[in-house]
């Protein structure tokens, strides 16, 4: 993941949500390859860094992709038909569980809600809603091929070493 702890800027505008109890908790949920909070901020941060290069409202982006799966039910233990009900419904939960603790403005509101669409039926009202919505996706793929890209590298590894001995 790039280097979110280094940027003053950025830390500046989330720091309350990265420091907040609960939201913390979410270290401890799996999530793709790895935990729903990596997730969050990866998510967070790329939607950020993009938004400032759009010049559109990087605060609320970075703001509100923070908060996109801010919830904590973890769905490991859940049979397939609660896992696409969770799939299709978490946009809703990561919205009312980050009212509890947060003020969020209209736009920050409809990316947290919007960021399954066409999965979900929340269309997305802003430019950063749209791009926050992709960049999730993207983020989901990269973190699910975790597993293939390290096998990928072990393989490319042994060839490389079958190679230096073919040669020598
Ligand atoms: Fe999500
Ligand atoms: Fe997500």
């Amino acid at each position: 993941m790039k280097k979110y702890y280094e940027d003053k800027e950025y830390l500046s505008k989330v720091c309350d949500i990265l420091e907040n109890e609960e939201f913390k908790k979410m270290e401890n949920i799996v999530h793709h390859e790895g935990n729903r909070l990596d997730h969050s901020i990866r998510v967070s941060y790329h939607s950020y860094k993009w938004a400032k290069f759009f010049k559109l409202d990087a605060t609320k982006v970075a703001r509100a992709a923070l908060l996109h799966d801010f919830f904590l039910e973890d769905n490991q233990s859940f049979t397939k038909k609660e896992k696409i009900i969770t799939m299709i419904k978490h946009p809703e939960y990561a919205l009312e569980n980050s009212k509890k603790y947060f003020d969020l403005s209209p736009m920050e509101e409809d990316i947290i809600l919007s960021h399954m669409f066409p999965i979900g039926s929340h269309i997305p009202k802003y430019f950063e809603s749209w791009m926050v919505d992709f960049i999730d996706d993207v983020a989901s793929v990269y973190e699910k091929s975790t597993i293939v890209r390290r096998q990928l590298s072990t393989a490319t590894c042994f060839l490389i070493m079958v190679l230096v001995n073919n040669l020598r």
